[in-house]
């Protein structure tokens, strides 16, 4: 039986948000925060999710996903702006059921 985690996102104007995010929908990280318009349309998500723009960038605030990057998001990383130590590109991040408290904040705009 699928299941929901509870993930917080902290917005780009500071304000943190408490969301259910769904584990049978093949969803990442920028899809969730898309689906429930934490940044403005247009500023996010903005390649789709192919790893190809950084608009998706977060700062990961707790240990429950790894700060570890695949190839392609450590390459589109170098390239960006704001990057900090724990910056990961959202849509590489499957949501999966060990996200389950998962604490990020959206870097500023591109
Ligand atoms: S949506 Fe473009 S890098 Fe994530």
């Amino acid at each position: 039986m699928s299941q929901d985690v509870t993930i917080y996102i902290t917005d780009r104007n500071g304000q943190r948000h408490e969301v259910q995010a769904p584990t049978d929908m093949n969803m990442n990280v920028m899809e969730v925060i898309r689906s429930y318009e934490l940044a403005e349309e247009g500023t996010i998500g903005i390649c789709g999710g192919m790893a190809m723009c950084a608009s998706c960038q977060c700062y990961i605030l707790n240990d429950v996903v790894s700060l570890e990057r695949n190839p392609e998001e450590e390459a589109m990383l170098w390239e960006a702006y704001h990057v900090k130590d724990n910056s990961r590109l959202g849509c590489q991040i499957p949501i999966t059921e060990d996200l389950e408290g998962l604490e990020l904040e959206i870097a500023p705009e591109q």
